[in-house]
C-alpha cells in the first residue's frame, strides 16, 4: 500500500492542526515531552486545549523504552480513546518515535499527527511512518512501519532550540539535498540554518520532507531506493555508537554530517564521486561540525567493529552502504568487505 501522509507547511501550527484535527471524526490525545511541554505546547493553545489528555513523558533518548510505551497506553486507556480517535504528538524524534510506536499498537492502531518541534525531527523522524523503542540497550529495536495522516511543519517552533540541534538537522538537509539533485544541493549549501528567517526554514524543511516521502512512497520498507535515505549513516552510526561509549553524547546529525564526509570520500575513492565536491563539502559543510569528536577513540579497527553490527547489513560479513557517483546520483546495494574499510580509515586522516 502506498503510504499517504499530508504535509502541512504552516506559518501557524496551532491553527494548521486544529484545522485539520476538526475535519477528523473523533477525539485526540496530546503527547509531548517534558520539556515541549513547558517551552513550545503554550504556543499551541487550541490543540493543547482541545485535547482529551496531554501525555507529557520525561525529556530524553531514556524515555523511548517499554516503561515509556507502558505509560502512554496506560493514559490511552484511562482517556478511554476508541479506534477512530487520533494521537497527536508534539516534540522532537523521541516524541514521535516513541508517540507514533505506543499509537500504531493501541487497539492494533490509531491514526497520528506530527508536529515536530525539532528541526532533527521535522526533516528526519516525523514521517516515513518508522516507530521505535529503544531495547536492552539497542536503539530502535522494537518498532513498527505506522505512516501518520499528517506531518505539520511550522520552522517558528524551532525558535528555542539550542545551535546544535539547529546544526544537528542541518545535516540531514545537507543529506536529502545530496541525494536528490544539483540545485537543491547547491540551494542547501547556501542555506545557514542558524540565521534563516521562518518563512525560508519553514519552506526547506517542508521540502525534505515531502522528498523524504516521495522516496518512501517508492519504497516503503527499504527494499532498494529508499536505502539512498541511510547515505552517511552507516560510518556515521559507527561514530554516533564510538562517541556515546565513550561517554560523549553527540547529536545525531554531527555524527552524519562526518559519516557522509567519509562516504563521500569513499564514493570519490571508489566510484569517482568528484574530488572537488568532496572538497567543498568539507569545507562548507564539515567543517561546522568541527572539535565535536575531541576525546574519542575512532580508529579504524574500532570503527568498522562497529560497522559490522549495523542493522542494514546482510549478514554476509560485508559492510553495506550507498556510495555517491555525483550529486543526485546514489549507487545502491553495494558493500565493501571490513578489510577494504580498515585500509580506507587507516589511510585517512580526517583534521577537523
Ligand atoms: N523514525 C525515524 O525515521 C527517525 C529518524 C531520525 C531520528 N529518529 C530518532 O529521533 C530521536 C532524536 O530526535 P531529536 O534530535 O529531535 O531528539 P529529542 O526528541 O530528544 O529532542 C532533543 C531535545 O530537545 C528538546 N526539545 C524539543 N523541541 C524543542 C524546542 N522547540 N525547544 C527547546 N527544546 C526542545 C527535547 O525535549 C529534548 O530534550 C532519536 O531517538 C532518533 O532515533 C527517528
Amino acid at each position: 500500500m502506498t503510504p499517504s501522509t499530508r504535509i502541512i507547511p504552516a506559518a501557524d501550527a496551532d491553527a494548521a492542526a486544529a484545522s485539520f484535527l476538526s475535519e477528523k471524526e473523533g477525539r485526540y490525545v496530546v503527547i509531548t515531552d517534558t520539556t515541549v511541554e513547558k517551552t513550545v505546547l503554550p504556543r499551541l493553545k487550541r490543540i493543547a486545549e482541545g485535547a482529551a489528555c496531554v501525555i507529557a513523558v520525561p525529556a530524553g533518548e531514556a524515555s523511548k523504552s517499554v516503561e515509556g510505551a507502558v505509560e502512554i497506553w496506560r493514559r490511552l486507556v484511562e482517556a478511554r480513546l476508541t479506534r477512530h480517535d487520533t494521537a497527536v504528538c508534539v516534540g522532537g524524534g523521541v516524541v514521535t518515535d516513541l508517540g507514533c510506536f505506543a499509537a500504531s499498537t493501541f487497539k492494533r492502531g490509531i491514526a497520528t499527527v506530527n508536529v515536530p518541534t525539532t528541526l532533527l525531527g521535522a526533516v528526519d523522524a516525523a514521517a516515513g511512518g518508522k516507530t521505535g523503542i529503544d531495547f536492552l540497550g539497542l536503539k530502535n529495536e522494537i518498532g513498527t512501519f505506522h505512516h501518520p495522516l499528517a506531518v505539520v511543519v511550522d520552522a517558528s517552533l524551532f525558535a528555542t532550540l539550542p545551535r546544535g540541534q539547529m546544526l544537528s538537522g542541518y545535516a540531514e538537509m545537507v543529506k536529502t539535498a545530496l541525494i536528490s539533485d544539483r540545485g537543491a544541493y547547491e540551494g542547501m549549501l547556501d542555506f545557514d540554518s542558524l540565521v534563516a528567517d521562518r518563512g525560508r526554514l519553514t519552506a526547506l524543511t517542508s521540502w525534505c520532507v515531502e522528498r523524504k516521502m516521495q522516496v518512501v512512497a517508492a519504497d516503503p520498507e527499504e527494499h532498494g531506493v529508499r536505502k539512498t535515505l541511510n547515505f552517511g549513516h552507516t560510518v556515521g552510526h559507527a561514530i554516533e555508537t564510538a562517541a556515546l561509549l565513550d561517554g560523549h553524547e553527540i547529536p545525531h546529525g554531527h555524527a552524519v554530517a562526518l559519516g557522509m564526509l567519509h562516504e563521500l570520500r569513499l564514493s570519490s575513492r571508489l566510484l569517482g564521486f568528484p574530488q572537488e565536491e568532496v572538497e567543498r563539502y568539507t569545507e562548507r559543510v564539515a567543517s561546522l561540525y568541527a572539535g565535536c569528536l575531541e576525546g574519542v577513540d575512532l580508529t579504524p579497527a574500532r570503527l568498522v567493529e562497529l560497522m559490522a553490527h549495523d542493522k542494514k547489513n546482510t549478514g554476509s560479513g560485508r559492510i553495506a552502504l550507498t556510495m555517491l557517483r555525483s550529486v543526485g546520483d546514489a549507487a545502491l546495494g553495494l558493500s565493501v568487505s571490513p578489510a577494504e574499510m580498515h585500509d580506507y580509515l587507516a589511510a585517512t586522516a580526517i583534521a577537523l
